[in-house]
C-alpha cells in the first residue's frame, strides 16, 4: 500500500482516537473467521448450532441501539440551504469542533480496524472506493459480507486514487483493565455526520448497521447522491432485478421503496403458479448506482455485495430465496434464539416455537406479550449465497435499466399500479410519494410521511435540487426508462390487505415489463396509464374484477387531501421547486377538478 494521503489520514485518526492497536484488514476468509472468534470470546456474538445454521452468528445489541437515528444524522454542507428542508444541518466548523472532542481518545483500549472497500465491482466505471476506520469488529466483519472488502482495493487506488474516508467509533473507550460489554455503544451521544463538499463521513456512538456500516446509507446514498449531482449520475434507494420472459428476453428494472416495505422480497421474487415460464433474478435489494452509458441507456450496478435485510416477516411463504440465502454464513442481529441454538423471528413460521430466548436475552414463550425478535432485527449475508443472484450482478458495465418503479406503503389513495405518461410526470409521482412509516427508523410507526423517491433520510443535499437533478437526468440518455408507481398495501373495508402481494406482484411486474416492450395495453386515467382487468395475467389466481377494482380505485376526495399533502411538501422547497413539477401539479389538479 503506497498511498501517502491515505497513510497520513489513518495515522491522524489513530493519533486522535488513540486505539490500543491498528489492524489493516485484508478481506480474507481467515480474517473474517478471526474477527468472529474474537467476538464470540467477548460475548458480542453467539455461534449458532452448526448442525442447524453452519458458520452463523447471533448478536444482540444494546436495547438503545436498534435502528438508524435520523434525528442524529447531519448533513454539514458549507451553506445551510444546500442541506435543505429534509436534513439536519450544522455548520461544518461547529460540527468539526464537536467531533474533535468526541473522537479525542474515543478508541482507547480498542482495536482500530482499517477496512478498504469498493462499492461496486472492483475497477468498474460505475464503482467508487471507500476506506472505513472503525473500532468495532462487528462492523469490520459485516463490511466483509456487505462490500467488496480487502487488499485488492489498494491496487485499484494506486498511489493517489480517490476514496471516501469513513470514520466510525462506537464511542465507548475502555479504561485500562476495564472489561468490555457485549455491545459497546454510547447511549448519550450519537452522531452520523456527512461533509458533502469534502465527501467525508464520521459516525459516533452506534454499532447498528445503518449507522455504522458506512458504505451503505452514508456513502452509497448520502455522499453518493452528492457525487451523482456533481458528476451527472444517480445514487438511489433502489433494488435492481432482472425479469426473463418465456421467450428468453431479459428486462432489468430498478425499484425504490421506503425502508422495510419488502424490497428484499421483491428483489428475490419467485413467479407464482400460472406464470411458470417467467423468472426473476436479483442484482441488489437496497441501493442502485445508475450512470448514463454509451449505448444511450442508463446502466446500474448494486454497489453492495450483501444484504442487510429486515428479518421479521421473512419466511418460506414470503421469500423462499431469502430463506435459502440465510441457510449458512449469516450474522443475525436482534432476532430470537431457539433452545436448540438456531434463530427465529415473528413471521418465520406460522406457529412460534414453544420457548425461545428473546433478543434481550430473556426467556420467551408464545402469548407472553413481548416480541421475540426486535421489529427491526436484521440478517447480514453475502449476495453470493442468494439462489436467485443474477449472472450479471458483478458485471463492471452494469445492466441496462428499462423501468423505474416507485412503491410506497399506503392503505388507501394510491392504486396498485400506474405508469407515468412522461418523464416529468414520473418525477412528480416519485417526488410526492408518501408512505406509512415502519420500524426501520426510530420514531412513530404507521403515519403517512412524504418520502420523495424513498430518499427522505438518504438524500445528501437539498431535496428541491435533487428533483431538478432527476428532471435533468431524463435528458442525459437517449432512452430513459419508463416510470411506474406501485402500491402493494391497499386494504379492504375490513382493514385486511386487498392485494395478495409477494410472488403475486409478478402479475404487475409482468405488465410493467410488457409495457416496456410495447406489448401491453393501458388506459389513460387522471393519474396516468393504468391496466384494465384483462391487461393483467390472472392465470393461476382467483382474483376477480371487483377485487381488482378495489386495489385500482382512485377516489377523488382522497386525492384532494393527497394533493394538499403534495402542496405542503412543495411549500418547503420555496424557490427550489422546479417549474416542471409546479406544472405537473397544476395539470393533476385540473384532471381531478374536471
Ligand atoms: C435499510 C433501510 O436498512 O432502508 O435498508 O433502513
Ligand atoms: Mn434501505
Amino acid at each position: 500500500m503506497r498511498h501517502p494521503r491515505l497513510l497520513s489520514w489513518v495515522r491522524d485518526i489513530a493519533l486522535r482516537s488513540r486505539p490500543e492497536r491498528v489492524v489493516w484488514c485484508d478481506g480474507s476468509q481467515e480474517e473474517y473467521e478471526r474477527l468472529c472468534a474474537t467476538m464470540v470470546a467477548s460475548g458480542t456474538l453467539r455461534k449458532l448450532n452448526p448442525a442447524k445454521r453452519p458458520d452463523s452468528y447471533l448478536a444482540w445489541s444494546h436495547p438503545s441501539d436498534v435502528a438508524r437515528v435520523e434525528d442524529r444524522t447531519f448533513i454539514c454542507s458549507e451553506r445551510e440551504e444546500d442541506a435543505g428542508p429534509t436534513n439536519n444541518w450544522v455548520a461544518p466548523d461547529a460540527m468539526r469542533a464537536t467531533l474533535d472532542k468526541l473522537f479525542d481518545g474515543c478508541m482507547r483500549g480498542r482495536t482500530m480496524y482499517v477496512v478498504p472497500f469498493s462499492m461496486g465491482p472492483l475497477g468498474s466505471p460505475i464503482a467508487h472506493i471507500g476506506i472505513e476506520i472503525t473500532d468495532s469488529p462487528y462492523v469490520a466483519a459485516s463490511m466483509r459480507l456487505m462490500t467488496r472488502m480487502g487488499r485488492a482495493v489498494f491496487d485499484v487506488l494506486g498511489s493517489d486514487g480517490v476514496f471516501v474516508p469513513c470514520v466510525h467509533s462506537v464511542g465507548a473507550p475502555l479504561a485500562s483493565g476495564e472489561r468490555d460489554v457485549a455491545w459497546p455503544c454510547n447511549a448519550e451521544h450519537k452522531y452520523i455526520v456527512h461533509f458533502p463538499e469534502t465527501r467525508e463521513i464520521w459516525s459516533y456512538g452506534s454499532g447498528y448497521g445503518g449507522n455504522a456500516l458506512l458504505g451503505k446509507k452514508c456513502f452509497a446514498l448520502r455522499i453518493a447522491s452528492v457525487m451523482g449531482r456533481d458528476q451527472g449520475w444517480l445514487a438511489e434507494h433502489m433494488l435492481i432485478l432482472g425479469v426473463t420472459a418465456p421467450d428468453g428476453y431479459k428486462t432489468y428494472v430498478s425499484a425504490a421503496f421506503p425502508s422495510a416495505c419488502g424490497k428484499t422480497n421483491f428483489a428475490m421474487l419467485i413467479p407464482p403458479h400460472g406464470l411458470d415460464g417467467w423468472k426473476v433474478t436479483t442484482i441488489g435489494d437496497d441501493i442502485a448506482w445508475i450512470k448514463p452509458h454509451a449505448d444511450g441507456r442508463f446502466h446500474a450496478i448494486n454497489p453492495e455485495a450483501g444484504y442487510f435485510g429486515v428479518a421479521p416477516g421473512t419466511s418460506y411463504e414470503s421469500n423462499p430465496n431469502a430463506m435459502e440465502t440465510l441457510k449458512r454464513d449469516v450474522i443475525f442481529t436482534n432476532v430470537a434464539l431457539t433452545d436448540d441454538g438456531d434463530v427465529w423471528w415473528e413471521g418465520m413460521t406460522k406457529e412460534p416455537p414453544a420457548h425461545l430466548t428473546d433478543w434481550q436475552g430473556q426467556s420467551w414463550s408464545p402469548g407472553c406479550g413481548r416480541k421475540a425478535a426486535h421489529p427491526n432485527s436484521r440478517f447480514t449475508v453475502a449476495a453470493t449465497r442468494c439462489p436467485s443472484l443474477d449472472s450479471q450482478w458483478d458485471n463492471p458495465d452494469g445492466v441496462p435499466i428499462s423501468a423505474f418503479i416507485f412503491g410506497a406503503r399506503r392503505s388507501d389513495t394510491v392504486p396498485l399500479v400506474v405508469e407515468a405518461a412522461s418523464w416529468e410526470e414520473g418525477v412528480y409521482k416519485a417526488a410526492t410519494m408518501g408512505s406509512e412509516t415502519t420500524a426501520a427508523a426510530a420514531g412513530k410507526v404507521g403515519q403517512v410521511r412524504r418520502d420523495p423517491f424513498a430518499m427522505l433520510p438518504f438524500c445528501g443535499y437539498h431535496i428541491g435540487d435533487y428533483f431538478s437533478h432527476w428532471l435533468a437526468m431524463g435528458k442525459a440518455v437517449e432512452s430513459p426508462p419508463r416510470i411506474f408507481n406501485v402500491n402493494w398495501f391497499r386494504t379492504d373495508p375490513d382493514g385486511k390487505f386487498a392485494w395478495p402481494g409477494f410472488g403475486q406482484n409478478m402479475r404487475v411486474l409482468k405488465w410493467i415489463v410488457e409495457r416496456c416492450r410495447g406489448q401491453a395495453h393501458a388506459v389513460q386515467t387522471p393519474l396516468g396509464l393504468q391496466p384494465e382487468y384483462d391487461d393483467l395475467d390472472w392465470r393461476g389466481l382467483n382474483y376477480g374484477p371487483e377485487r381488482f377494482q378495489l386495489v385500482m380505485s382512485v377516489d377523488g376526495s382522497q386525492w384532494k387531501s393527497e394533493l394538499h399533502a403534495h402542496d405542503e411538501l412543495f411549500a418547503k422547497l420555496g424557490a427550489k421547486q422546479p417549474a416542471a413539477l409546479s406544472q405537473q401539479r397544476r395539470e393533476l389538479g385540473a384532471r381531478f377538478a374536471g
